[in-house]
C-alpha cells in the first residue's frame, strides 16, 4: 500500500517535471532582452503555480489564453500588480514596474 502511494507520488512529480520548460522566445523575438527579463521573471516567481510552460497548476494556464482574458495588457498588468482572489499574490512592492511589464509582455508574446 505504501509502495503504491509511492509510486503515485512519483508520476505526479513526473507529471509536474513534464510541464516542461519556460519557453524561449523565437523568431524576431529571440534574444529581446525585455522578454529575456521577463523570462527570468517568469520563471523565479510564477513559473511555481502557473507551470513554467504556462500550462497552470496551483494557478490559472494562461499559455494561450491571457490575451484573450485580458485583450489589453494594461489589465493583465493590473492584475499582476494588485493580485486577483486569493491564490494570485499582488508583485507591486516586490517587482518593479518595469519587471510586471516585461513579465506580462513574456506571458502574451511567448506562453
Ligand atoms: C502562489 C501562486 C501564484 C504565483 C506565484 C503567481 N500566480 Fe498568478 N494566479 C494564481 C492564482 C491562484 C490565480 C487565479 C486567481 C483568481 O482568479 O481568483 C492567478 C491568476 C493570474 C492571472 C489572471 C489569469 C486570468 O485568467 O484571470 C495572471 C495574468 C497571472 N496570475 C499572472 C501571474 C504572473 C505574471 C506571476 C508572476 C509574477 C504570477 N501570476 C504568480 C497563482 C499564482
Amino acid at each position: 500500500m505504501l509502495v503504491a502511494a509511492f509510486f503515485v507520488a512519483l508520476c505526479v512529480a513526473a507529471a509536474c517535471a513534464r510541464a516542461g520548460e519556460a519557453p524561449m522566445p523565437v523568431g524576431a523575438d529571440a534574444n529581446d532582452p525585455v522578454l529575456m527579463s521577463g523570462r527570468a521573471i517568469w520563471i523565479n516567481r510564477c513559473a511555481r503555480c502557473h507551470a513554467p510552460n504556462g500550462s497552470g497548476g496551483a494557478g490559472p494556464r494562461l499559455a494561450g489564453k491571457v490575451t484573450n482574458a485580458y485583450p489589453d495588457a494594461s489589465a493583465e498588468i493590473a492584475v499582476v500588480r494588485n493580485g486577483k482572489g486569493s491564490g494570485m499574490p499582488a508583485w507591486k512592492s516586490v517587482l518593479s514596474e518595469a519587471d510586471i511589464a516585461a513579465v506580462v509582455d513574456y506571458t502574451r508574446r511567448v506562453l
